[in-house]
């Protein structure tokens, strides 16, 4: 096998896995990389395709629980670096069907780590090799008002199916260091925003429904709070980890930006209706927006039935990658979320791309049963299609 450096990025062509894979094609640390990734409903790998062609990126489909693909997959390339993303990412799908969450974040960890620890030893590699485990803060549980941010200490505590099939995972990524020496890192992040994030999480999905004039459904009394990390600033943070991270430590990620759910919907109807005031094209391109007439977008709040099992708050302290890495994310939350809607509004071809993949069978399902919202929801399909099919 070559001396080249060769990584392999799982679900890298997911949200955060294909930011990621610009990140580091652009560092030009790796002379390849190889995307491990599944291709279901939450990938719209579009935007990696040029790298494809340019022979820097290689798209492998297929399912991590499937560990002979995964076996070939490391004879075939000697991977030296290995970052897994690969997961079910979303909290209320995880609660309406929690099997492919305990398939693929705990299965598909435990094959992965299984087919790694086999390749690396057999090539004696364990010294120099590198197993970067993408997590997440929410295997702490949620934290009072009161209680100071989570750190790398804090005990876990996950609520939904989904955070206690990571807190799984992060145990076996750390049992396999332990036991078997496999060179591994952790890091654990908070909430991420930014260009290609599938429409069903909360930012782009309150940006598509205030450009297409949808209600705008917050869950509960809209007081939960995330600490929102632009996706740029996440890969940054893994990229450094990735290449000096301590072996077997975990580092904790976030952007210091604590906001409850209602403003950070309300700050997204602003940056919409203000885009719109200076340009009658948008108004034109995006018709059915209530801004495209002259009212807010607020006027599209609603609030639904709360998420079962919400956790009320997270923050982060990552005063440790931070101090011990030099690494400060380059956005704040304002200019990170205006980026993010100016880039939704620009991007249209690429969130109908995303919706065709049973988007609009998920919002049935999630909201239908969320009370006054549900026709709302259905008339927007039926005009949707109407539009696709015209
Ligand atoms: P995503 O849902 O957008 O992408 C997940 C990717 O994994 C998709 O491309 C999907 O096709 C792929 N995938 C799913 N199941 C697979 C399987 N069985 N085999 C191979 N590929 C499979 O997720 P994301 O938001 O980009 O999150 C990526 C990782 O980062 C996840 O592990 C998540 O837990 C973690 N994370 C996410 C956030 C966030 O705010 N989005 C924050 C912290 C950590
Ligand atoms: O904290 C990191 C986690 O952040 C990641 O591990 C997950 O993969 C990622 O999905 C995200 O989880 P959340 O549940 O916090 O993200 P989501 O975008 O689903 O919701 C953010 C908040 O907004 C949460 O309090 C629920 C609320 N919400 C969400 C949706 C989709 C609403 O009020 N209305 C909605 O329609």
């Amino acid at each position: 096998m070559s001396d080249q450096a060769r990584i392999m990025v799982t679900g890298g062509a997911g949200f955060i896995g294909q930011n990621f894979v610009h990140h580091i094609a652009g560092l030009g640390r790796f002379d390849k990389i190889v995307v491990v990734d599944a291709l279901t409903y939450a990938a719209n790998p579009t935007s990696i395709e040029p790298l494809i062609r340019s022979g820097l990126v290689v798209l492998k489909r297929g399912d991590i629980t499937d560990a002979t693909f995964l076996s070939r997959c490391f004879d075939e390339h000697g991977f030296d670096n290995v970052i897994h993303f690969a997961a079910e990412s979303h909290v209320d799908r995880s609660i309406s069907g929690p099997d492919a969450f305990i398939q693929t974040n705990i299965m598909g960890t435990y094959n992965l780590l299984k087919c790694a620890l086999g390749d690396w030893q057999k090539r004696q590699m364990l010294d120099r090799a590198r197993f970067l485990h993408v997590s997440t803060d929410e295997v702490f549980g949620d934290l009072t008002l009161e209680e100071p941010p989570f750190s790398e200490t804090s005990p876990y505590k996950p609520s939904s199916p989904y955070s206690a099939s990571k807190a799984s995972s992060d145990h076996l990524v750390r049992a396999f260091h332990r036991t078997y020496r496999l060179p591994i890192l952790v890091t654990n992040c908070s909430n991420n925003y930014g260009p290609f994030q599938y429409p069903e999480k909360l930012i782009p999905l309150m940006i598509i429904n205030a450009l297409l004039g949808r209600k705008l459904p917050v869950y509960g009394d809209g007081l939960n709070i995330r600490d929102w990390l632009f996706v740029g600033d996440h890969c940054s943070a893994l990229s450094l980890v990735l290449e000096k991270g301590a072996l077997g430590r975990t580092y904790n990620v976030g952007g210091n930006a604590e906001r409850p759910n209602k403003t950070i919907v309300e700050r997204i109807c602003d940056i919409v209706d203000t885009a719109f005031a200076g340009s009658p094209a948008l108004a034109k391109q995006y018709p059915s927006s209530p801004t495209a007439t002259g009212r807010s977008c607020r006027s599209l709040i609603t609030y639904v039935q709360d998420r079962p099992g919400h956790d009320r708050r997270y923050a982060i302290d990552s005063s440790r990658i931070r101090r011990e890495l030099g690494w400060a994310p380059a956005e704040t939350f304002d200019t990170g979320l205006a980026r993010t809607v100016m880039w939704y509004i620009a991007n249209e071809p690429w969130w109908r791309q995303a919706m065709t993949s049973g988007f609009h069978e998920w919002v049935a399902e999630n909201y239908g049963a969320r009370g006054a919202l549900a026709q709302r929801l259905s008339s927007s399909q039926a005009q949707d299609s109407a539009e696709s099919q015209g």
